[in-house]
């Protein structure tokens, strides 16, 4: 296949970028020997994703719940984080990429927090392709806050209980402005949402492939934009044929 054969490419792709761990496992190695090969699967896809026009893509780099996982891991998946931000940053702006950061900032220590500001600051006026890094994200933590927020304007008189619609929820929602996503994809063979997009998955068409996610590539990824482009999204009404032959 080549690029020229892709059609429907997707607005909005987001991965859950899984199986770090067990590739290192496999070779007999740590695991954060695992999550340094995945920072260059998401420097491949990065730019894979750019190559074809994909206007927005979302990657899971750090759950709300991965907090569970023992010290030293929940430090090297920071400390490549930075490590990520501080090499490419450059790189990403000038390739007019707009960096937005999803999840909950305020656990976050200081050092991330400013770097994570200046990646986004750097790169606010840029409108070539989006990349969002959902960084402590969670998406009941983020349903969560957005009900606390809307309780707050309802609290002072700013807003009426009538006006709670799914687009006002949305707009209050780490992920307010930037469309749903149109294809997920997660890696490693899991199948899973994992508290990732709840909401703003209502519609996305879900892929699951067995690759480990150093192991997702450049291949790998226009593989499933093809894929992608042979599904029928219907959106709760009828598939074309169906509705023209009614
Ligand atoms: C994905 O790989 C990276 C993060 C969750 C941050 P994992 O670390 O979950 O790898 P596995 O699933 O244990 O193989
Ligand atoms: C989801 O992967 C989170 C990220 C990819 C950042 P996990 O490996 O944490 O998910 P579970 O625990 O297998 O559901
Ligand atoms: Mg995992």
């Amino acid at each position: 296949m080549t690029i020229a054969e892709l059609s429907n490419v997707p607005e909005h792709v987001a991965i859950i970028m899984d199986g770090n761990g067990r590739w290192a496992n496999e070779r007999g190695q740590p695991r954060s020997f695992g999550h340094r090969h995945g920072v260059e699967a998401v420097r491949t896809v990065v730019r894979a994703a750019a190559e074809i026009g994909v206007k927005y893509l979302t990657l899971f780099a750090f759950s709300s719940e991965n907090w569970r996982r023992p010290e030293t891991e929940i430090q090297d998946l920071f400390g490549l984080l930075k490590f990520f931000i501080r090499r490419d940053l450059a790189e990403l702006h000038s390739a007019n990429v707009c960096i937005k950061v999803i999840g909950d900032r305020h656990s976050l220590t200081s050092d991330i927090l400013n770097l994570l500001l200046e990646a986004e600051e750097t790169t606010r006026n840029n409108d070539g392709q989006t990349l969002v890094i959902a960084f402590n994200y969670g998406s009941r933590d983020e349903l969560a806050r957005a009900a606390q927020s809307l309780a707050l304007e309802v609290q002072a008189g700013r807003l009426d209980p009538s006006q709670i619609t799914p687009d006002a929820i949305a707009a209050r929602l780490d992920t307010a402005g930037i469309p749903d996503p149109d294809l997920i994809i997660r890696t490693s063979g899991e199948e899973r949402l994992s508290n990732f997009l709840l909401w703003q998955s209502a519609y996305s068409e879900l892929m699951f492939v067995p690759e480990y996610w150093p192991d997702f590539g450049r291949e790998q990824f226009f593989a499933a934009i093809e894929r992608f482009g042979a599904r029928s999204r219907r959106f709760g009404a009828l598939a074309p044929t169906a509705a023209a032959g009614s």
